[in-house]
């Protein structure tokens, strides 16, 4: 029990796996989270590094099952969150089951702030802790055929910043990760694979989980991973939305990766 305690949402695969591998580096305890059974063979991975590890399997977006998350700490002072569990859902606003527009909704927003919530009060009451949440570039843009996605993305970043800035002076930090696109399964599962964004280029996880360990201990405000993705930012925050909207439509509608 001497050592430091983190929570990490989504750490079955992809940025999340990554924190985790650096918070067992780093000799952190951990609780992980996903709602693949992939994250039961994660944990035991992690063992092997000497830190205890719990892992559930739960989806959170579902509020009783991040009570059960919380449960699972069973009281013990969380030093990290890694709020970092999330995903996108390609195509056409309209051509969306509306149920799966709600889970993107329900698991990037209401989960991840009520997970928030409940352990940041404890933070605050501790007078320490830091908090990372996983935000992403696509928060300054409008996400043309990942619409709703991108909406949540520009709560989580916004979000953030309000939630830093209230625990001004309370010993909590928290920061946003802001990645750019990153080879994880991230474009599998939101269907985006014929896409230019999909069959691009991407950073490697693995640095982007460093890039965001290291500014969440500095206990910076937020951080855009990738020289490439710091100059895009730059630039959506001084071009018109609409124009942004329209440069979106080209890496992301369904067929572009097949488009020169
Ligand atoms: N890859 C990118 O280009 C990129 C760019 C910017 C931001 N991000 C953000 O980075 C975060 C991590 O994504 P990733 O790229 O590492 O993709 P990933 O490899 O698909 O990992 C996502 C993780 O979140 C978990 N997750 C998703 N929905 C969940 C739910 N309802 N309940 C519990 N766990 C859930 C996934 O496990 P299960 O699906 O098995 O539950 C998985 O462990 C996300 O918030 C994503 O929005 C990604």
């Amino acid at each position: 029990m001497n050592n430091r305690f983190a929570i990490i949402t989504g750490a079955s695969s992809g940025i999340g796996y990554e924190l985790a591998r650096i918070c067992a580096d780093e000799k952190f305890d951990l609780l992980i989270a996903a709602d693949d059974p992939q994250v039961i063979p994660v944990a035991e991975d992690l063992r092997t590094r000497g830190i205890s590890v719990d892992a559930k399997q739960l989806d959170l977006s579902v509020l009783s099952a991040v009570d059960e998350l919380y449960a699972a700490a069973n009281g013990r002072p969380v030093d990290a969150l890694f709020a970092n569990a999330g995903h996108g859902l390609g195509h056409g606003f309209l051509d969306q089951d509306f149920a799966e527009v709600r889970h993107v909704i329900d698991t990037n927003i209401t989960g991840t702030i009520y997970l928030n919530q409940k352990v940041a009060r404890a933070m605050k009451a501790r007078g320490e802790g830091r908090i990372l949440i996983t935000g992403s570039i696509a928060g300054f843009m409008p996400g043309t055929f990942q619409a709703v996605y991108n909406g949540t993305k520009a709560f989580i970043d916004s979000f953030s910043f309000a939630l830093r800035e209230e625990l001004d002076d309370s010993g909590v930090t928290v920061t946003c990760l802001m990645p750019g696109p990153t080879d994880t399964e991230f474009f599998e599962r939101a269907d985006l694979m014929d896409t230019k964004v999909g069959q691009q280029k991407k950073d490697d996880p693995a640095m982007v989980a460093r890039v965001g360990f290291d500014a969440m201990m500095r206990g910076d405000g937020d951080v855009v991973s990738g020289w490439k993705n710091k100059i895009q930012s730059a630039v959506a925050n001084v071009t018109p939305a609409g124009i942004l909207a329209e440069q979106h439509r080209k890496m992301t509608e369904p067929g572009t990766a097949r488009k020169k």
